[in-house]
């Protein structure tokens, strides 16, 4: 029953320390947390601590986490908490495996591809821009992780959609968002005031919205000088002789803002707070702005034909910067998984129905590739050092294998928009006496949502600041 191989080590022997319903344990790499009962999964995937019925094993290393990712559909299937699976919809993402997740993923890539992006550059440059003039007007100072929430909000709704709202539309929709992701990783019982049914509401309320957009988009006919994500995804699905179905248009909808919105605002935070405390790498970015012609920034105007995707492209420092936030501070902690046979990893057994959790945050930062890794070293990525690639599977903040993240390229435009916003045009300060402490659950942020003061800089003060 436990599997043939005598060597291996089964992991599940209850320590004498253990709590009594549950209790992990490190053998090797792979650390076994062990239930009779539940097991509690802390630091999940965009998660609140999750209840899974059954024991859950976490991985770390390099090589054991390419064994799992590598290994989907031999060794594991991906599988999320019960209640995300119910929330997000029965066609979504990540209730589909085998071909049906193949052939989701073909008609998707061109929702994500490199002309897809280069389209929604403007409304993406758009949004920042508008963004980051309000929190360098206001009085008081930001709080840094939900202005980035909503930030995302906006810019899901812009460029998936190609909705304008007003503010108060945007807010309304903004907060039952929230609450929906509030409650994806609840309890799964849909008893009244429970997460679940917070959630089950908040979905409903977010399809009713969608349908009556999705219904007056596909009614008007108007040519349009871009295309949004939901253009693109209509017209690929009928290119490969599958027309969606509202309910698969509005649960694709929401699942791409679901995965884009904490993943994308954490990592905005984190790079505002890392450049914070790192004056001499903001100093290097501005200087290689200036370089680029994006500083001081152009005005907009009718001659500025805004960022091109090739122009960020060819930012390679800010490029290492974001690498180096995405090492230390990985949004995601790590993804779900469930064996689908018995077998050994590092010496330990993993039987047949356990939970899988492969860990980003504990491979990249136990990586032997990484020198020095608790510093902020944006140069380790730089072509002389390319620490990142000397061990593959140690640096995976966008996960790997079949189920690697689509929107990474998307992701990282977002982010570099907003660094080059910031960089050419603000001056930032902390607002508070301390710099915060991280938590890690759902998503790393930080405590006090990083409060912060933007000014404007005047032309002036722009170009001695690139000088200095
Ligand atoms: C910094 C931002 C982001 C991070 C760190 C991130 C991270 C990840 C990770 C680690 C996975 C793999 C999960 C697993 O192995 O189970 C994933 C999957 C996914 N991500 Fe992202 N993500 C980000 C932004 C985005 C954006 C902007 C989008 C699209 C709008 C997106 C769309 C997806 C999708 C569709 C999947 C599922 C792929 C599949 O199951 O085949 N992500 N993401």
């Amino acid at each position: 029953m436990l599997g043939a191989t005598t060597a291996s080590t089964f992991p599940c022997q209850r320590a004498p320390w253990a709590f009594p319903w549950w209790e992990k344990r490190s053998i090797g790499s792979c650390r076994v947390q062990i239930s009779t009962l539940l097991a509690v999964s802390v630091s999940a995937m965009y998660s609140k601590p999750t209840c899974w019925a059954g024991p859950v094993v976490r991985v770390t290393g390099g090589e054991n986490v390419r064994r799992i990712l590598m290994g989907e559909h031999q060794l594991v299937l991906s599988q999320w908490p019960q209640s995300t699976r119910r929330l997000l919809g029965g066609s979504a993402f990540i209730n589909s495996v085998g071909d049906i997740h193949r052939f989701k993923r073909k008609v998707m890539t061109p929702v994500l591809s490199h002309s897809a992006l280069e389209s929604y550059l403007p409304s993406i440059q758009h949004v920042v821009r508008d963004a980051v003039s309000a929190w360098s007007a206001s009085l008081t100072p930001t709080t840094v992780y939900p202005a980035c929430k909503n930030l995302t909000f906006r810019i899901a709704m812009r460029v998936l959609l190609g909705f304008r709202p007003s503010d108060a539309e945007l807010e309304n929709l903004s907060n039952v968002f929230e609450q929906f992701v509030e409650n994806l990783f609840s309890l799964p019982f849909d008893l009244p005031f429970s997460g679940l049914r917070k959630g089950i509401n908040a979905r409903n309320k977010l399809h009713l919205f969608l349908e009556k957009f999705i219904l007056e988009k596909l009614e008007k006919s108007e040519t349009k000088d871009y295309l949004d994500a939901l253009d693109i995804l209509i017209s690929s699905a009928n290119q490969h002789d599958k027309s969606m179905s509202m309910l698969e248009l509005k649960e694709a909808v929401v699942e791409l803002i679901f995965a884009a919105y904490s993943t994308t605002a954490s990592a905005s935070t984190s790079l505002i707070l890392q450049l914070l405390k790192h004056p001499a790498v903001l100093t290097k970015l501005q200087e290689e702005l200036v370089d680029a012609g994006l500083s001081p920034p152009p005005t907009d105007g009718p001659e500025y034909e805004g960022l091109s995707l090739s122009s960020i492209m060819g930012l390679n420092y800010l490029d290492w910067v974001i690498k180096e936030v995405l090492r230390l501070l990985p949004p995601v902690s790590g993804g779900y998984r469930i064996a689908l046979k018995t077998f050994e990893l590092d010496g330990c057994q993993i039987p047949k129905g356990w939970g899988v959790m492969y860990s980003i945050r504990d491979t990249q930062d136990m990586a032997a590739a990484f020198s020095s890794p608790q510093n902020f070293d944006p140069e380790r990525f730089s072509p002389a050092r390319q620490e990142d690639a000397k061990e593959r599977f140690s640096y995976l903040p966008f996960g790997g294998g079949v189920r690697s993240c689509l929107g990474k390229e998307l992701a990282k435009v977002i982010i570099k928009v907003l660094a080059i916003e910031l960089a050419s045009s603000c001056s930032w300060e902390l607002a508070s006496q301390s710099f915060p402490q991280m938590h890690t659950v759902p998503i790393v942020h930080p405590v006090d949502g990083l409060l912060v003061c933007f000014r404007p800089l005047a032309p002036e003060d722009r170009a001695t600041e690139a000088r200095a």
